[in-house]
C-alpha cells in the first residue's frame, strides 16, 4: 500500500436517501417519519420553475419546524447553470435553521464547481456566525462529472457523499435509453443464440467508488425510477452494494425498506465475517498468516474484508 492511509468516510448510516419535492411540504412529516437515514428535500428537478421560490421557503421553514430526529437532513440545490443556485444557498443559510446538515449539489462537472459553492457557503456562514459547518454531497450525472470524478472527490473537506444520477448521466452521455437505472433491454451479449444482459452503469459506479474510497467520501447509488418493480430495485441495489456503494436513493417511500434491506449487512453475513476474524486470530496464534475456513483460503486480506462488514453492521446498530 501507498504510505498514505485511505481516509475513513463519515461514520454515519447512509443506506437510504429519501427524496421529496420542496414544492410538496405535505410530504415532509411523512418523510421525517420514514425509516430513511438521509432526507433530501429537493429544490432542483422535481420543482417546476414557477415554484422555485415557494419551494425554497417551504424548505427553509422545514429546517425549523419539522422534527427530523436523528436523520441526516440534506437539501438539493439547483445546478450551477441555473439562475437559482446562489439564492438557494444564500437564503437557506441566512434563514434556515442549524438543523440542516448537508447541501447536495447536482450535475457537478469539475472541482471548481465545488470551490465556487464552498466560497459562497463559507462567506454566508461567517456573515451569519453559523456554528455548524454545512457538509456537501454531489451527484455525478454528466460526462464531465465522470471524467473529472477523482478531482471532484478531492475538491473540498466539506464533501461527505457522492451519488450516481442515472437519468441525467444517460442523457449527457448520449445513451440510448429513457430508463432511470436498472437493466437495459439492448445492453446484452449474445452467446449460442442466448442473450446475456450486462450492466451499463457498472463502469460509472466503479469509477465513483474508487474516487470516493480514495478520498474518504461515501459512494451512493442514485434513483431507480420504476418504483413498481421491487425486484428490479433489489437487483440494482445488490450490484451497487457488491461494488462498494453504501446506499441508494428512494424516490418513493416504498423503496426505503428495500434499500435498508440490501444495505444492512444480514445477520448471516455478520456471523460469517466474525467467524473469519476468529479463524484468523487462531491462525495468528499458530504463527500463520493464512487459514482454511469452510474449505476456502482466508488470509490477512480476509481480515480487512470481514472488518468492512462488521464495522458497517456496528455503525448501523450504534
Ligand atoms: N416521501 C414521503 N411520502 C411520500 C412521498 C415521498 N417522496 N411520495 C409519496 N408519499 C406518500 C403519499 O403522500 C402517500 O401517502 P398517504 O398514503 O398518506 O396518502 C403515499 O406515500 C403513497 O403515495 P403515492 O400516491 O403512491 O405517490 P404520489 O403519486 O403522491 O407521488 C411521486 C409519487 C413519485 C410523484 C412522489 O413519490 C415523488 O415526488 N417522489 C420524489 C420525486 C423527487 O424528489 N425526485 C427528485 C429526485 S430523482
Ligand atoms: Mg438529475
Amino acid at each position: 500500500m501507498s504510505f498514505r492511509i485511505q481516509p475513513a468516510p463519515p461514520a454515519r448510516p447512509n443506506r437510504c436517501q429519501l427524496f421529496g419535492p420542496g414544492s410538496r411540504p405535505a410530504l415532509f412529516e411523512k418523510m421525517a417519519a420514514s425509516a430513511a437515514d438521509v432526507i433530501n428535500l429537493d429544490l432542483e428537478d422535481s420543482v417546476p420553475p414557477d415554484d422555485k421560490a415557494a419551494a425554497r421557503a417551504n424548505v427553509i421553514a422545514a429546517t425549523h419546524d419539522v422534527d427530523w430526529g436523528r436523520k441526516t437532513l440534506s437539501v438539493r440545490i439547483n445546478g450551477l447553470d441555473t439562475p437559482y443556485w446562489h439564492k438557494d444557498i444564500i437564503e437557506l443559510l441566512e434563514q434556515g435553521g442549524e438543523r440542516l446538515d448537508l447541501v447536495m449539489i447536482p450535475k457537478v462537472g469539475c472541482a471548481a464547481d465545488l470551490y465556487a459553492v464552498d466560497a459562497l457557503v463559507t462567506a454566508v456562514e461567517r456573515d451569519k456566525a453559523r456554528t455548524k459547518p454545512i457538509g456537501f454531497e454531489v451527484i455525478i450525472e454528466s460526462a464531465a462529472g465522470i471524467a473529472h470524478v477523482e478531482e471532484i472527490a478531492a475538491a473540498t473537506p466539506r464533501l461527505q457523499a457522492m451519488s450516481l444520477g442515472a437519468a441525467d448521466f444517460a442523457a449527457s452521455m448520449g445513451m440510448a435509453t429513457t430508463g432511470i437505472g436498472g437493466t437495459q433491454e439492448n445492453y446484452y451479449m449474445l452467446h449460442d443464440g442466448q442473450k446475456h444482459w450486462s450492466d451499463p452503469w457498472h463502469w460509472a459506479q466503479a469509477a465513483i467508488v474508487a474516487a470516493c474510497r480514495t478520498h474518504g467520501v461515501l459512494p451512493v447509488d442514485g434513483p431507480f425510477g420504476d418504483f413498481s418493480d421491487d425486484d428490479g430495485f433489489r437487483a440494482q441495489a445488490r450490484r451497487s452494494a457488491t461494488l462498494g456503494m453504501v446506499g441508494k436513493w428512494a424516490i418513493h417511500p416504498k423503496q426505503v425498506a428495500l434499500a435498508n434491506e440490501v444495505f444492512t449487512p444480514s445477520d448471516e453475513a455478520v456471523a460469517e465475517a466474525r467467524e473469519i476474524l476468529a479463524a484468523m486470530e487462531e491462525a495468528k496464534a499458530r504463527g500463520e498468516g493464512a487459514a482454511v475456513y469452510k474449505g476456502r483460503l482466508v488470509d490477512i486480506a480476509s481480515i480487512k474484508q470481514a472488518e468492512v462488514i462488521v464495522r458497517q453492521a456496528e455503525m448501523i446498530a450504534g
